[in-house]
């Protein structure tokens, strides 16, 4: 794809990072120049925008600013240093999400600032990514928050992904895409160097925050909808909000990557893609089963396993691909609603009753 006509292409390959030196003179930014990558535009001048939903979802994130600190946790407090409060298994639970997590958005967050950044050529989407750097430092730090409050040992939980398999198998199988783009000679501009981009933001923004993640914030808001737990799930549930709008950006930016570069969305590329997936299906149920080893809070490996091929179906869908799991259906319906409610909402006073319990409570493994 050629790239904008106005502007010279002082580079062999690659975008404009924005750090290059003035031009005195230099013609003005017209929108039609602007890409996604590969483009040549001064990245330091925001305006005009050529990405409306990207500079909206911006205003929406700022919107729905929030900090873990001014969620109450003395409940979980309670309740944690309670003898009998909480069964072996509802612990294992909590012990190993908050292992996850505690990494997990480091791991996002390092991947953005250090992998992906520097791709990005439009100041729009720059603009959001940097707001999403901060929402990943919140999260972290509200995984910290919960961990000192809770009083757990703070070096054993958040060095989990170092030790506990089921946690370690969902890191390790990330690095390696943002690692791909790490050596400061990778430039994009061929379609293969940009087929190595777009497998990342897939990796990252698909996988990792719309796969990665789910098992883990069902396991704990189904919880907080138990009454156990409320400021632990709170801080999840304000979580959850922020990565549903991180996944649908980084679809929006997917999507016109492909549009603009569509000789990278090749029929190969694709199969690669969906092999991604369902790469990512496998380690997260696995994680389910790890995590909740005879079943807990009515929910059980079967269920997840559902709940996986249907967020599964939905990712593919949203980047244009066949979906894999014809008919499969949502177990926990209530995990969409979770993602909509207002901050000023008390989030668990609309609990709902219909849980299930007893005979689901088994596991088939
Ligand atoms: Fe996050
Ligand atoms: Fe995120």
């Amino acid at each position: 794809m050629s790239n904008a006509s106005s502007f010279e292409n002082t580079h062999a390959e690659g975008g404009a990072t924005g750090l290059e030196s003035l031009v005195m003179g230099a013609s003005r930014i017209r929108v039609d120049d602007k890409r996604i990558i590969n483009c040549h535009a001064d990245l330091n001048q925001l305006v005009p925008f050529k990405y409306q939903w990207a500079w909206q979802k911006y205003l929406h994130a700022c919107a729905n600013h929030w900090m873990p600190n001014e969620i109450n946790m003395s409940a979980d407090i309670a309740l944690w240093k309670s003898l009998d409060g909480l069964t072996e298994d509802e612990r294992l639970i909590i012990k190993r999400n908050l292992g996850f997590f505690a990494t997990a958005d480091s791991l996002v967050a390092n991947n953005l600032v250090l992998a992906v950044y520097r791709h990005i050529t439009n100041p729009e989407c720059r603009q959001y990514l940097l707001r999403q750097a901060f929402e990943e430092a919140l999260h972290t730090h509200a995984y910290q928050h919960v961990i000192e409050s809770l009083g757990m040992d703070e070096a054993e939980v958040f060095n989990m992904y170092r030790e506990v398999p089921a946690v370690a198998r969902k890191a390790a199988w990330s690095l390696p895409y943002t690692q791909s783009l790490a050596d400061p000679n990778f430039h994009t501009g061929t379609p293969e160097n940009n087929q190595r981009l777009l497998r990342d933001l897939i990796a990252f923004y698909v996988v990792f925050e719309g796969i990665f993640f789910y098992v883990g914030f069902t396991q704990i808001l189904s919880m907080g909808r138990r009454n156990k737990m409320t400021g632990t799930s709170e801080q999840f549930q304000y979580i959850l909000r922020d990565e549903s709008m991180h996944m649908n950006f980084g679809i929006d930016v997917i999507n016109q990557i492909k549009i603009e570069n569509p000789d990278i969305w090749t029929d190969s590329f694709k199969q690669e893609i969906i092999q991604m997936i369902l790469d990512g299906v496998d380690l997260e149920l696995q994680y389910a089963i790890d995590t909740m080893p005879r079943g807990i809070l009515g929910m059980n490996a079967e269920m997840f396993k559902e709940y996986l091929h249907f967020i599964a179906n939905r990712r593919c869908a949203q980047i244009g691909l066949t979906q894999q799991f014809p008919g499969a259906t949502n177990p926990f319906p209530w995990m969409s609603e979770m993602m909509d409610l207002k901050k000023e909402k008390n989030f668990f006073e609309t609990r709902v009753t219909e849980y299930q319990t007893g005979g689901t409570l088994s596991w088939d493994e």
